[in-house]
């Protein structure tokens, strides 16, 4: 299973977390707001000590009940006001934090779509999921709750601490005394906490793309009986987080453990310390008693503050997550200035030139893909590629709309660079339809459709019986049907002949067609053949042929090899004169008589040969359109 997690960035926690202001930053006044309302809530939680050491040492002492009545009053008002302001806050967050949430999952999703394709070749699906959802709900969550409670929380010990020192300096150092190994075990935590937390949001991801693979596989995984081995894989990852979420738990525990007991433990000697002084006179019952209700209201602010410091380390890793994403280049729009034609004499059509191609990922003293392509399409011409299995046809053709970017040499249409032009304008110029023909989940008509920027119903009906897809027509809904998610309530050829329309509905100028005929039955694939000439004739074509039938429909043929177009010529030209052609072609399963040649080596250019007898057969098929020419 592909695995790839960015090497974490050696920022804290608190630097990670500051990447959220650009988002944060339209609702800040509410949020600024709410955390200065809460700040106000939490105060008033201290004043109820004071009132208390009030009523002790007034009414209570002077043994008044109409006083006690009254201090109660003021406690209650208290109570409601601390309850309300609360209530406020929350009314005050939760719909910009939504929105806070909903804008950065756009952005992302944006981002995602204007990745490279090469990006997406690198980063498994699951990752890309889990970022767009668990750690976005987990940021809002974060915005709303722990960012707020840490300063509120902060702000009311610190406040706390005054009055306590205030109150009874000696007591108050008791109090303060556990601070320092506090904050030592706080930082420690964090520390050790993150490392967990990473892994943890990281192995939420894998899991997500298991999960993912078997929906998607779900047919091979039934035809191949794997359900248990899939299960197998599916546990496995399952235990290895369950493994990390209760270590994040058992570290969650330790430090509660810590900061609750040892405060505690603070509260008890200042509580025997401060008895023995109220005993001695040296200090008055009320001011015990609002000491001691102070420092129990600091309790929960600072009990608190383990679990709010994990939910930040979580929401930084999750920030670190989503911009390890958002941080990917996206594709340049204009990657070489510069490079204009114009010393090409014969510019039009679609020119590769001198082009060479690696895969990033590929190891790096491996051989390039594309050694060096040189080839000239007439405009006009249709031209077949023709290349044994794995010579990189596929990877030629991802180069014309730019799905990846040759590492060297120039491809031009009509005389113009693709690397200059905008990106918009050269999908525009350029239509594909790939092997694997990817469907979405909308109806048929707006499958099609999506080929076209504004290509109505006449274009739609056109490009369906080119396609000849009529069938959809039969469909209980028409053009209106839905289509299965991936199309997969469709037929292998249905979905072809969908891939097929999309890909001409736009009339584009250029056509990339890799072995766009494939899944067809030998009757179909002649009907779709008659019209796709109609639509050949007038574009400037590529398409990957594996079958002489669909060389057919080229007026020439190129050869790929070992990186380079070896050959270019007719179809019976190549036939006669290049004994790989000959073989690939006859290997193909259509020979006319004889056996098919076994290995290049063996084709002769004797007339006698089988691929010889072949290439008979097959020039009856097609006259060849031009005369022959090689670069
Ligand atoms: N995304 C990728 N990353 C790295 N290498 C790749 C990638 N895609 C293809 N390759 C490699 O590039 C080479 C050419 O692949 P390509 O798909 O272009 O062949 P093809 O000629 O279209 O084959 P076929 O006739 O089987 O469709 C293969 O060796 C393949 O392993
Ligand atoms: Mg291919």
């Amino acid at each position: 299973m592909p695995e790839e997690h960015a090497e974490p960035k050696d920022r804290s926690a608190a630097q990670t977390l500051l990447r959220l202001w650009p988002y944060v930053k339209p609702v800040r006044t509410r949020l600024f707001g709410a955390a200065l309302i809460a700040i106000v809530a939490s105060c008033l939680g201290l004043v109820i000590p004071l009132v208390l050491k009030w009523i002790v040492d007034g009414p209570v002492a002077r043994q008044d009940p109409g006083g006690v009545w009254l201090g109660a009053l003021f406690l209650l008002v208290l109570g409601i006001a601390e309850a309300v302001l609360f209530g406020v806050r929350r009314w005050l967050v939760a719909r910009p934090l939504a929105g806070v949430e909903a804008s950065m999952r756009a952005d992302l999703y944006r981002h995602l779509q204007r990745l490279p394709v090469a990006f997406h070749d690198r980063w498994s699906s699951g990752q890309l999921l889990s970022r767009g959802t668990t750690d976005l709900m987990l940021l809002r969550m974060f915005l709303a709750f722990p960012l707020t409670f840490l300063l509120v929380n902060a702000t009311t010990i610190l406040i706390g601490f005054v009055i306590l020192l205030l109150q009874e300096w000696t007591l108050g150092l008791v109090l303060l005394a556990p601070v320092v190994p506090l904050v030592v075990i706080c930082s420690v935590f964090e520390t050790k906490y993150s490392v967990v937390a990473r892994k943890a949001q990281d192995q939420v991801g894998d899991l997500t793309t298991v999960v993912e693979e078997s929906v998607l596989g779900i047919r091979i995984i039934k035809g191949f009986g794997r359900h248990r081995s899939q299960a197998l894989a599916f546990r496995a990852l399952s235990e290895r987080l369950r493994t990390t979420e209760l270590l994040k738990a058992r570290l969650l525990a330790g430090i509660w453990a810590l900061i609750t007991t040892i405060p505690e433990l603070a509260i008890g000697a200042a509580l025997v310390l401060g008895t023995i002084e109220v005993a001695d006179g040296g200090l008055s019952a009320g001011t015990l008693v609002a000491f001691l209700s102070t420092a129990l209201a600091l309790r929960w602010p600072v009990e608190s503050i383990g679990f709010l410091l994990a939910m930040s380390q979580e929401s930084a890793t999750a920030t670190e997550r989503f911009f390890e994403v958002m941080d990917v280049a996206e594709e340049a729009d204009t990657a070489v200035a510069g490079r204009e034609a114009g010393d090409l004499p014969e510019a039009g059509g679609m020119v590769f030139e001198g082009v060479g191609f690696r895969y990033p990922d590929a190891e790096e003293d491996s051989a390039p893909v594309l050694a060096r392509i040189d080839l000239r399409i007439r405009p006009g011409e249709t031209m077949a590629l023709v290349g044994a299995t794995g010579s990189g046809k596929t990877t030629l053709t991802a180069l014309v709309p730019r799905l990846h970017d040759a590492t060297s040499g120039r491809i031009t249409l009509d005389g113009e660079d693709i690397t200059a032009m905008p990106r918009e304008r050269l999908r525009e110029l350029v239509s594909v339809a790939f092997e694997e023909p990817t469907l979405f989940s909308a109806s048929v008509g707006e499958n099609v459709l999506m080929g076209a920027g504004e290509a109505g119903e006449e274009e739609l009906r056109r490009a369906l019986s080119v396609a000849q897809a009529d069938f959809v027509h039969d469909l209980p809904h028409g053009i209106d049907t839905q289509v299965g998610e991936q199309g997969l309530s469709l037929s292998g050829g249905q979905r072809q002949r969908l891939a097929l329309a999309r890909a001409v509905v736009g009339r584009p100028r250029f056509l990339v067609l890799d072995d766009p005929l494939s899944a067809l039955d030998v009757h179909t694939e002649t009907l779709v053949e008659a019209a796709l000439r109609r639509v050949l004739e007038e574009t400037t074509a590529i398409v990957v042929a594996h079958r002489p039938s669909t060389v057919m429909l080229a007026d020439r043929v190129a050869l790929l090899s070992e990186g380079r177009i070896s050959a270019v010529g007719t179809h019976q030209e190549l036939l006669r004169s290049n004994a790989e052609y000959a073989w690939l072609m006859s290997g193909a399963g259509v020979t006319g008589g004889g056996e098919p040649t076994g290995m290049p080596a063996d084709v002769t250019d004797g007339g006698d040969s089988p691929a010889d007898t072949t290439a008979d057969d097959l020039a009856g098929v097609r006259a060849p359109a031009e005369e022959s020419s090689t670069r």
